[in-house]
């Protein structure tokens, strides 16, 4: 089969289309047909080993995993002899961390994998895991709920468009702040009011909130703690590598009213099913920027890296257009 592999950390040109092995089943696994992919920033950060402590996890002196991708929609193709969950033809899709980058998979079926939702083509059931399941774990602590006020910064971006989705559909009140090419998509999501960041600061509008998230990881909070309501929470998506992340996390749990927290999510079964459910019912749907075939998996990478998409990049495997 056709994946896309790499054999040294670096820049997107490490990645090349190889013919490798087509992975056989074990007894607990389906193999996956797969039908469209993503490239996001995790990707990113394993092929390039940055942050450097990627590398406990990817391999310490070169990569362990040589395919990427962490998402997928496809087709069942076979189905492991105790796999109950799952049988051959079934579409599904899910969040695996790697491997998804290939003509085919073999995942575990008790993994972040489901059913497709009906009426959703591959190309956006494979666009929509990483995003939900960040977005909607980094929001857990805070509660949401109808009257509970959240700010989103980078409301754009792969998680930034899942969480607006998700605070709507929780009830919450939402303003998402974007750039004024995406004020109308962001209020499409369901945000209640759009802040242009080009031509206002929040910080400095008066305005407070009992949540700011910051899915994009640029905003601090410095900048933002007067903006939030006492016993307000600041959560953010990145910044674990800068030592003061770690160390406000903990400052603010004992001292202070206000929290600073950076959730890391787990891809769950559970939530892909809540995903599932969401946008049967017409209450979540994909965002995707851009596509690319797999043989272009340099360029999406490339463009994916700018951290200008909005919302997410797919790549189609073996020619799907995504019906
Ligand atoms: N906590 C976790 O477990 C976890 C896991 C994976 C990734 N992450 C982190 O989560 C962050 C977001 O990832 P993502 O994939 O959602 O990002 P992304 O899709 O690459 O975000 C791109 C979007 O961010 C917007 N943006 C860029 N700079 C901005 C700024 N200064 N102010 C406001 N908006 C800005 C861009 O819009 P404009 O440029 O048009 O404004 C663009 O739409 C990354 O930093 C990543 O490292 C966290």
């Amino acid at each position: 089969m056709r994946a896309v592999v790499h054999d040294r950390y670096g820049p997107p040109e490490v990645l090349r289309l190889e013919d490798v092995e087509r992975p056989v089943p074990k007894d607990d696994e389906v193999l996956v047909r797969i039908h469209a992919t993503s490239v996001n920033r995790s990707d990113s950060g394993w092929r390039s080993a940055k942050p450097w402590f990627a590398r406990f996890f990817t391999g310490w002196r070169g990569p362990k995993r040589r395919i990427l991708g962490g998402e997928l929609a496809g087709e069942v193709e076979a189905a492991g002899a105790s796999v109950t969950e799952f049988a051959a033809g079934d579409r599904v899709f899910g969040a695996i961390g790697f491997g998804a980058h290939a003509e085919f998979v073999a995942v575990r079926a008790s993994r972040a994998l489901a059913h497709m939702p009906a009426g959703v083509t591959f190309e956006e059931a494979a666009a929509v895991c990483d995003g939900f399941i960040l977005a909607f774990g980094c929001l857990k602590p805070a509660r949401l709920e109808k009257g509970r006020r959240i700010l989103v910064y980078g409301a754009t971006g792969s998680i930034g468009t899942a969480a607006v989705q998700v605070a709507t559909h929780l009830g919450a009140d939402v303003t998402a702040v974007c750039n004024t090419k995406n004020v109308e998509l962001v209020r499409l999501l369901g945000a209640d009011r759009v802040i242009d960041y080009t031509t206002e600061d929040f910080t400095k509008n008066g305005e407070t909130y009992d949540v700011i998230f910051d899915a994009v990881g640029k905003h601090s909070f410095r900048r933002c703690r007067r903006s939030l309501t006492p016993g307000g929470m600041f959560i953010t998506t990145d910044g674990g590598f800068m030592w003061h992340v770690p160390v406000l996390i903990l400052l603010t749990r004992w001292f202070g009213d206000k929290r600073v927290l950076l959730p890391v999510p787990e891809y769950t079964k559970a939530d892909v099913l809540v995903l599932k459910e969401l946008m049967e019912a017409g209450k979540y749907r994909a965002v995707i920027d851009r596509r690319y075939p797999l043989e272009q998996v340099i360029e999406a990478t490339r463009y994916v890296e700018t951290g200008q998409k909005t919302g997410n990049v797919v790549l189609t495997v073996a020619g799907e257009s995504g019906s």
